[in-house]
Formats: structure tokens, sequence, C-alpha cells
């Protein structure tokens, strides 16, 4: 059995990764390694087999055993190690769900149920880098990739209303604390159904302005019972990285663009933040390449994978099953609001919910390693 090393397994993403490889019994095909940066000679999790202490997540010559490297242990540490285990002649595959080397020539973007073909063909090149995508493209390909495996999509614009989870645990706990201190202000007020919503109102108000700077720390701005209409670096062009990422890895999901040689589908919109908890949700107009009636398109867009699901475009149904409370925890990717748009027959709306910690993050890189293994 080939040796797998696993590291920032204890993490959010990685906590998610460990149930659903657990879930699926993909420990029953190889032999884990528990790496750790804060612990080693620990014990390791239930999971392992023959190693039972935890390995030191810096120790090129452990890493370099490992035929198989899951991370999930962040940007910093894939810069920090990735660069060593190569010079020192490792060739082993890595499996990443950091954004760190995810546009590098000699890395795939794996999202498997869209790109298997761009996946197998790197593999039989000899390609051993393969990065799990920003989860809004992912959450937003697992759902529309019908219309791009039929080249449908002349371009796309994709508006985001983007979960805590996103940043970060500590932005999720950020964000609920401030829930509440919202909810303490008001408390009294609410209790008293003769209270004037208008000084309800003044007193959230307040207390948002009010808020510390260690209780905006993580977003640096109130979330709860507001947005940010920002994510991720300012490129200074106007567009954000998060913005730009929707272009750049949708093409190198599909193997598109210049590197390819082939011209490049524009992928752009805004990307906002809001006070969900762990599902992004994207509401996308598409210019398509040609007037289809719609229950092609709801074909083609239903039939792609067996996750995505297509939600009918009424009131009841939509408010029902589009939602990240909805959502939340399930592989399901419901696609909804499918219409045609008032600028034309080549114009069509969507709408869809993505668990970011899903398909998002932590599936695509163990079905990555189960194809590896295959
Ligand atoms: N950049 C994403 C976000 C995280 O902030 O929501 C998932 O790639």
């Amino acid at each position: 059995m080939k040796l797998v090393g696993l590291v920032g397994w204890r993490g959010m993403v990685g906590s998610v990764l460990m149930q659903r490889m657990q879930e699926e019994g993909d420990f029953a095909h190889i032999e884990p390694v528990f790496f750790t940066t804060s612990n080693p000679g620990g014990a390791a999790p239930k999971m392992a087999k023959n190693e039972t202490t935890l390995k030191d997540a810096g120790d090129i010559a452990e890493l370099s055993k490992c035929a198989i490297i899951i991370s999930c242990q962040g940007g910093d540490y894939t810069s920090e190690v990735f660069p060593k285990l190569r010079a020192a002649g490792w060739d082993g595959y890595w499996i990443d769900a950091a954004s760190t080397l995810r546009m590098e020539p000699d890395a795939v973007i794996v999202l498997d149920p869209v790109n298997l073909h761009v996946i197998k063909d790197a593999l039989g090149k000899g390609v051993k880098n393969y990065i799990g995508g920003n989860c809004t493209v992912s959450c937003m390909m697992m759902g529309l990739g019908g219309l791009f495996q039929h080249d449908l999509v002349d371009w796309m614009s994709s508006m985001t209303y983007q979960a805590a989870s996103g940043g970060g645990a500590q932005h999720m706990r950020e964000l609920l604390t401030q829930f509440g201190t919202i909810n303490g202000a008001v408390k009294t007020l609410l209790d008293n159904p003769a209270s004037a919503i208008l000084e309800i109102d003044r007193q959230v108000l307040a207390t948002q302005h009010g808020y510390s700077a260690d209780e905006i720390k993580q977003f640096g701005a109130p979330l709860a019972g507001n947005l940010i209409p920002w994510i991720d670096k300012d490129l200074g062009n106007g567009q954000s990285k998060e913005e730009w990422k929707a272009g750049a890895e949708t093409n190198k999901i599909l193997g598109r663009g210049a590197g390819f040689g082939s011209k490049e589908i524009a992928v752009d919109g805004l990307c906002v933040r809001i006070g969900a908890m762990r599902c992004h949700s994207q509401a996308l107009t598409i210019k398509l390449k040609k007037d289809l009636p719609l229950d092609e398109i709801n074909d083609i867009i239903a039939s792609n994978n067996e996750w995505v699901k297509l939600v009918p475009n009424t009131r009841e149904a939509s408010v029902r099953e589009l939602s990240p409370a909805a959502v939340t925890g399930s592989l399901t990717i419901p696609v909804g609001r499918v219409r045609k748009m008032s600028m034309g027959g080549e114009y069509l709306s969507a709408f869809t919910v993505g668990d970011q910690l899903l398909w998002g993050a932590a599936e695509p890189l163990r079905r990555m390693l189960r194809i590896v293994l295959e």
C-alpha cells in the first residue's frame, strides 16, 4: 500500500477531508502517515495503521518517504516545504488545497467531475502536482459544468455571496460573536413588542459602528447584518484577486486559454462577503453562444454530473432549496433561477450554492487521491 502523508489534517479543511475520507473508505486503500507542525512524536489519530506517531511536517526526509502527500496546511507551508522537497529529488504526487501552486504550468487544478480529461492527460504526461481550485470557482463549475462541456458559454459574469468560512475558522467565530453582540444590545427592546423598530435599528447601527478593533480583527469591518464587497488582495486595477481567480482558474480547469492554444472564456464579476457560515452562493449572468430552448439548457445543466441538482425556477422551490442553510453539509450543488433574461435569448440567469468546505476544498483532493491510486 502506498504511503500517503497527510499535513494540516487537524484544521477546518483538513478535518472535513478526514471525515470525507473515512465516509468513503479511503483509508482502506492507503498507509497514512500523519504529519504535524506542532506536536511531532504525539499520537496519530485512529485512522493510523503502522505509523502511529505524528511526524514532523518540516522533516524533508520523512516527507520524502511518501508516494503521495496531501496538504491542507495552507499556502505558507506549501511555499516553505514544497520547493525543498522537490529540490531533494522527491518525485511523488503533491495534492494541495492551497492556492500557491495553482497557476504554475506544471500543476493541474483538480475538479474531476468537470475536468477528468485534463487530469488524465496530465497524469499521462507525468505531471505530479494536483491542486484544489478556488472554492467559489469549483462550486460554480460543479453547477454550470454542463454549459462549459457543451462549449455554450461566450462569457459569464459571477456575482458572489461568499460565506465567512472562506476566510477561515476564526472568521466564522468572529461573525457569530458579532451577531451575538448585536442581539445582546437590543435584546430588551426586542422582548418588548411595543418598542419602536427605528430605535432597535439605531442601536444595531451604533453597535456595528462601535466594535473594537479586536471584534473586527478578521474581516476588518462588521459582517453581521452587513456585507463586505471585497475579497482577497487588491490587484491595483480595480479587481480583487478573488475576482481574477474566476477567469484564470475556470479556464485552467477546462484546459483552455493561451497556455493550451485556445481562446479564453471571459469570466468576471464582483466577489462579496456575506454573513453566511460555509456555503458560497453566486448569481450568474451567462451569455450563451447560441439561443437554445430553455428545456434543453436545463437538461444540459442537470445531466453534467451526479451532484448538480436543477431547482425549478419557482418561488417555493428557490426559497426551500437554494440557500446556504439548505445546502450546508451536502455535496449537492443546486442550480436554480435559470431563465432567459430580458436582454435576449442568448442571455441566461442562474443562481447556485455550494458548500465551500466540501466541493470548494476537501472533496476534489480526496477524489484526486483515489484517481492517483487507480
Ligand atoms: N478565497 C475564498 C474565500 C476561499 O475567501 O471565500 C476559498 O478559496
